[in-house]
């Protein structure tokens, strides 16, 4: 595909990681399910309203297979609680990912102080939270689980986990994310 290789950040919201995004020199795409947040990211250097998309990241993307060099979620994924959707949203990463391209995904993990009392270990093992501060429901996950829901389509690269103070809701939390990176999987006859 000519041009430079290109960047869709999900989940983008207002851009607040747009900027650094498009100085990477890839080109930049972000995509949010809130009309709201594409309104403020459109505003940021760098970013034309082409390159932001309104879609849903528990729908198919609405990008052509083979389109990105890089796929990132930061503290998105966490709005996909269901398996079968983080599932379908694996695949339509990797479909929409050129051979090689590679997935980061930035997310709350269940050791997090600020979520650690908001959540309710479901009957499946999954750590789903309510937040009535923000009145939304999520799911935290820990870099295992959300490899075990990618490794069809993607094998992991590498991933950390961060820890720090943060005051929130009028105290101090210590937070705890984890980052990781996932390479899509090569498929039969295809290099890798
Ligand atoms: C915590 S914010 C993070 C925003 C941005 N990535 C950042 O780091 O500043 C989560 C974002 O995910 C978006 N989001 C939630 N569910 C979504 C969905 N199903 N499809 C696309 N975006 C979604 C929200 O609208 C919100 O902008």
């Amino acid at each position: 595909m000519a041009g430079p290789p290109r960047l869709l950040d999900l989940g983008c919201g207002g851009g607040r990681n747009t900027t650094v995004l498009a100085e990477t020199g890839l080109a930049f795409f972000g995509m949010d399910f809130a009309h709201r947040p594409l309104l403020a990211a459109r505003a940021r250097p760098g970013v034309g309203p082409s390159r932001l998309v309104q879609a849903s990241m528990k729908a198919l993307l609405p990008f052509r297979d083979d389109t990105f060099s890089l796929v990132t979620a930061f503290t998105s994924l966490e709005n996909v609680t269901e398996d079968e959707r983080l599932e379908g949203l694996a695949r339509e990463v990797r479909r929409v990912l050129c051979p090689g391209g590679l997935f980061f995904a930035y997310f709350l993990t269940p050791d997090d102080g600020y979520y650690l009392p908001l959540i309710n270990r479901d009957s499946m093992g999954r750590n789903l939270t309510y937040d009535p501060v923000t009145d939304l429901r999520q799911r935290v996950y820990r870099v295992e689980e959300l490899g075990a829901l990618f490794e069809p389509s993607f094998s992991l690269l590498e991933s950390e986990t961060f820890s720090f103070p943060d005051v929130r809701s009028g105290a101090v939390h210590q937070r705890r994310l984890a980052s990781a990176i996932w390479q899509r999987r090569a498929e039969a006859g295809e290099p890798a």
